[in-house]
């Protein structure tokens, strides 16, 4: 199994992502897809404390309170058999990544989750009020008590990325050990110009998210028409293009090739980049697990990889 980063962490090499939970998936499925995520050898799971304020009727928690309870059912060996990440800095009680607030989230996370450690915690977005050097002291308060193992970086700037480390190795806390960035086949920038260095010289492995690009890249969308009314139809929307669907076309061909789902296809492209350790994605319904999992038995060719890399350079930035 693949290492995270420069961490001691060893997972699977697909993370399942979290905010299905109490958005598109009900507490008895989301819990139902946790247990065959594992039961098909997955045990890395990503979330944050505000999923999913956005949905109505939420206020941000739901996703961790429902892999809470899952971890509470399964008792200590489950808890020791998963890696879980969660984020701060978008839950509406705890904005942004001063000090105080950090602490605070961090705790309020550990209560929802029914456990006294977060095995990965993300810096979920940057927040430019507060001196970067504070936000790590708050990371380093929270590792040096045990309660967060490693730290992530999601959905900063390549400066802020190297002003972070900086910060770390002057005052000798810990590195980040991972990178969350919006990165798949429809959505190659910035990251692999002005990130993927960075994950490379800095032994920060990368988890992307939106890997299926929120379902265009299963192929179940050739149409707007297709997406309307659909939860997921905002993030969805972004990508279409006719060269997007280009992409789709390419994938179609090699999963019929691999006997596979397309949506497999594109995970396992994501999976042969050199700096990527885990692609995120979500299973809304146990029926859309197997193709997740499917993902990393699948060996792309050389011109498989070409066909892919042309398709997908032609999508506008
Ligand atoms: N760091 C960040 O800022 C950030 C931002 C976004 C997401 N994330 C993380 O990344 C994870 C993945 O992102 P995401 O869930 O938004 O997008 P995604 O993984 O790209 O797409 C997942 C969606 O695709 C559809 N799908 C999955 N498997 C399918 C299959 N076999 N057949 C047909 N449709 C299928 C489902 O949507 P339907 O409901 O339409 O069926 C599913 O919810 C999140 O859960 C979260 O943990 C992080």
């Amino acid at each position: 199994m693949p290492r995270l980063g420069s961490s001691d962490l060893e997972v699977h090499p697909l993370a399942l992502g979290g905010n299905t939970f109490g958005w598109t998936s009900d507490e008895a499925e989301s819990h139902a897809v946790l247990d065959a995520f594992v039961e098909a050898g997955g045990d890395f799971v990503d979330t944050a404390d505000a999923y999913s304020a956005w949905a109505p009727g939420n206020h941000g928690g739901e996703s961790e309170t429902i892999i809470g309870s899952w971890l509470k059912a399964g008792g200590a060996s489950r808890r020791d058999a998963v890696v879980i990440g969660t984020k701060v800095s978008q839950h509406p009680d705890f904005a942004g990544l001063g000090a105080a607030n950090v602490a605070a989230a961090a705790d309020a996370s550990l209560a929802r989750l029914q456990t006294d450690r977060i095995d990965l915690y993300w810096a979920h977005f940057d927040d430019a009020e507060t001196p970067l050097e504070e936000t790590l002291g708050a990371f380093h308060a929270l590792q040096e008590a045990g309660k967060v193992r490693h730290v992530g970086i999601s959905n900063y700037s390549a400066d802020r990325i190297r002003e972070w480390i900086s910060i770390v190795q002057r005052e000798g806390w810990a590195m980040p050990v991972a990178l969350q960035p919006h990165y798949n086949l429809v959505k190659r920038q910035p990251f692999e110009r002005e990130l993927a260095p960075l994950a490379s010289a800095h032994e920060l492995g990368v988890t992307p998210y939106w890997s299926l690009a929120a379902g265009f890249l299963t192929g179940k969308y050739r149409t707007r028409d297709d997406i309307a009314g659909q939860a997921r139809s905002s993030s969805v929307e972004g990508y279409f293009s006719d060269e997007g669907l280009a992409v789709v076309a390419a994938l179609d061909e090699i999963a019929t090739a691999h006997d596979a789902s397309i949506a497999s296809v594109a995970l396992a492209w994501l999976q042969h980049q050199p700096t990527v350790v885990a692609p995120i994605a979500s299973a809304r319904t146990l029926e859309q697990l197997p193709d997740l999992m499917a993902a990393s038995s699948i060996r792309l060719g050389a011109d498989e990889l070409a066909s892919l890399e042309t398709a997908s350079a032609a999508v506008p930035e």
